[in-house]
């Protein structure tokens, strides 16, 4: 069906937001709303413009931001369609992305691009280890459901988990590996996430273009004494399939 005649969206034009920002907000709220469901097809740029009488161009930047913000996406010669809701990511609790996806009912996967033992000085000195400390440094594309999520680089420490790089991570989970092959039981984590862009190489991988909001989460992870660093992860999840989720209490 077209949307055409179904949105009848508010536009103010004496107002001081621009309109372009006033028609992108209003389709966000179809769509948060529910009544533009998820793969529904949207409004073209010229159907738009001919239902607001608006100029091309203000039709395509709102889209254009729509999709840089993950809430629809565009299939070549087809139109734009209305994306999945973003995972929305707790951060109470020390979870692996195996765990979370699970917890969403859909399948963790990854493709893994690099899985050897290093020395890294920097990482050696983020955890206070000795420079000469080794790793095994394992680098995977996170995917859910076939799709990719993040990149994610993590550092093991070597002589807690020997061979651990021999183990093919395509379909296994790094902490269950840890916890029934090497007996190690993770107890909390540091963790801190910072907004940045993606790189042509983060782009590539992930499917989105370069420039695209990212959330780039750094974590230490400790064994359960609460204080023996075992992990050091960088991560780098896509902004437009990922939301973090936190529970304020007031003081
Ligand atoms: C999350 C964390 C990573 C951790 C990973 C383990 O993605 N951000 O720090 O290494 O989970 O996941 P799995 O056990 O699924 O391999």
């Amino acid at each position: 069906m077209s949307m055409k005649r179904k949105l009848i969206l508010p536009i103010d034009r004496g107002s001081p937001l621009p309109i372009y920002y006033q028609l992108k907000e209003a389709l966000k709220q179809q769509i948060e709303s529910g009544a533009l469901k998820p793969h529904d097809r949207m409004p073209s740029e010229r159907e738009l413009e001919e239902a607001y009488h608006i100029s091309r161009m203000t039709a395509r930047r709102a889209l254009a931001e729509l999709e840089a913000e993950g809430y629809i996406y565009r299939v070549q010669g087809k139109g734009s369609f209305v994306a999945e809701p973003k995972v929305r990511q707790g951060l109470l609790w020390l979870t692996s992305f195996t765990e979370d996806m699970r917890g969403r009912g859909m399948r963790a996967g990854a493709k893994v691009l690099r899985a050897e033992v290093v020395k890294d000085e920097r990482v050696a000195r983020r955890l206070g280890l000795d420079p000469a400390e080794e790793f095994v440094m394992l680098q995977r594309l996170r995917l859910a459901d076939g799709k990719p999520m993040a990149l994610e680089t993590s550092y093991l420490r070597r002589h807690f988990c020997p061979g651990l790089e021999k183990y093919d991570f395509t379909d296994r989970s790094l902490y269950r590996t840890l916890q029934e092959e090497y007996g190690l039981r993770l107890g909390r984590a540091e963790q801190t996430v910072e907004a940045k862009v993606a790189d042509e190489f983060e782009a590539e991988l992930l499917g989105v273009k370069p420039g695209t909001p990212m959330l780039s989460m750094e974590r230490i992870t400790y064994l359960d004494d609460g204080q023996t660093p075992i992990e050091f992860v960088r991560s780098v999840y896509r902004g437009d399939r990922y939301k973090l989720y936190v529970e304020l209490k007031r003081r």
